[in-house]
């Protein structure tokens, strides 16, 4: 057995939902949302989104948290201590932090390229949106920059998961949390009163459900699902540093809340300026290292914006690669019983191996292919389409069919302390709901529902 009696908790209630958020709040809501939210045709999407959220994302973080903190252990030993059969679903946890590791490392340093671009004046030098594609491919194919860039980004991470949980991990998220919402308000408040913005808020935010089918419905639950970073033991990680104070159900609200608020920003800085410039709403996943730089090239201060975007979307990204890189370091460190600093630096080195190979097959190891895919891409189709919903599925299904009733509700009233009255709710959402949406969002990536 592990002792947990030495272990390092969160300071207040704060702490427990800034650190949270900060885990949640990341490439997924910033980059991802919006270009999915534009696909979809917008405002229905964005109330599609919220639904899944509620239904599905709240449940399985509340589980996530109660098994964390009951437990106090890493996403392996959790497992395992509640029922032993299962200790393996906590492996695909590890697995799979480490696995998205590989590729968001490498879209973390490019965003941290694009800073430094920016702030060079380099992004808004180019005039046409076929110049910032060019510069775009240029640079991730490039053989040696995006590898310095994906390790800059891995050796930042490493040196606030080596201060600690509470000097490292607590204290960045606390500072670096509401910059993060500033930094979102000011480029909205810019982008809003942008000539023509005004039709971008009507396709975000007036919902158009002519244009919803089951494929809106199953991309708003992925969605939902990624951006909250549940599934894959974050939150059982971070909820195992949580004190006995905190309201799991509070946090958990706000955690959610806090994302979604951040995605809703994100969609009011990108749509008015994408519709100001006359550019398509649907352009994809290029929509913020390609449409965004011709944005601001072409607007006065361009230099200033393009920096303040740029460092935003690093920031929100290392928040993340944070507590992915927690998951992995505090399961090597428990269960391999290792010291925290050998941990960390086996779990960095790792990383920026699988993270220096995913980015050089974007360029000079393109013709190295899984199952027709470049790394990158299989790193990113396994771990979203597969991995993902499949962790997401077994959480549900763990908390609210495997183990002991009195784990969920002692995890929700804090031992009796605190009164809850929607266990019962959440119960029935991990018993019923979430397996079933969850199972469906699973068999469709499969690729078994294409007919949909
Ligand atoms: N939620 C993060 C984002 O929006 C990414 C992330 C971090 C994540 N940890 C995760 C996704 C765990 C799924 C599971 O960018």
């Amino acid at each position: 057995m592990v002792d947990n009696s030495k272990r390092a908790t969160f300071g207040g209630k704060l702490s427990a939902v800034l650190v949270s958020a900060g885990g949640a709040v990341g490439l997924g809501n910033i980059w991802r949302f919006p270009y999915v939210a534009g696909e979809n045709g917008g405002g229905a999407f964005l109330v599609l989104y919220i639904v899944c959220a509620i239904l599905i994302g709240l449940p399985i973080m509340l589980g996530e948290f109660s098994i964390g903190r009951q437990t106090k252990s890493n996403p392996v030993g959790a497992f395992r201590s509640l029922n032993k059969s299962w200790r393996y679903f906590g492996y695909n946890c590890i697995v799979t932090s480490f696995l998205i590791l590989g590729f968001y490392s490498v879209v973390s340093g490019w965003t941290i390229e694009y800073t430094v671009h920016s702030v060079t004046g380099e992004i808004t030098r180019h005039a046409s949106a076929g110049e910032h594609a060019a510069f775009f491919s240029s640079f991730i194919e490039n053989p040696w920059k995006p590898v310095v860039y994906t390790s800059i980004a891995m050796l930042l991470t490493h040196t606030v998961i080596a201060l600690g949980v509470r000097k490292g991990i607590e204290r960045c998220s606390k500072i670096l949390m509401p910059v993060l919402l500033l930094m979102l308000a000011v480029l909205a408040v810019r982008s809003l009163t942008m000539p023509g913005g005004a039709e971008g808020v009507k396709f975000f935010l007036m919902p158009d459900f002519s244009k919803v089918t089951a494929r809106t419905l199953l991309d708003a639950m992925g969605q939902a699902f990624f951006s909250l970073s549940i599934g894959l033991g974050t939150m059982v990680t971070y909820a195992s540093y949580f004190n006995e104070k905190t309201n799991l159900r509070t946090t958990a609200v706000n955690v959610t809340v806090i994302d979604t608020l951040v995605a809703v920003l994100a969609g009011l800085v990108i749509f008015p300026a994408v519709f100001s410039a006359g550019i398509e709403p649907s352009a994809g996943s290029s929509l913020v290292f390609i449409t965004l730089p011709g944005i601001f090239a072409s607007m006065p201060l361009g230099m200033v914006w393009s920096s303040l975007f740029f460092l935003l979307l690093t920031v929100a990204a290392l928040t993340s690669v944070i507590s992915l890189h927690e998951v992995v370091t505090v399961y090597i460190a428990e269960e391999w019983h290792m010291s925290r600093k050998a941990a960390t630096r086996l779990a960095t080195l790792s990383v920026i191996a699988v993270g220096s190979l995913a980015s050089l097959s974007l360029g000079v190891m393109k013709h190295w292919t899984i199952f027709g895919k470049t790394i990158f891409d299989a790193l990113d189709y396994v771990t979203a389409n597969i991995m993902l919903p499949l962790g997401g599925l077994m959480t549900a299904i763990f908390v609210g069919v495997v183990i002991d009733r009195r784990v969920l509700h002692d995890q929700l009233t804090n031992f009796g302390k605190l009164q809850c009255h929607q266990e019962r709710t959440v119960r029935f959402l991990l018993r019923y709901v979430c397996p079933i949406m969850l199972a469906l969002i699973f068999i469709d990536n499969l690729g078994l529902l294409k007919w949909i």
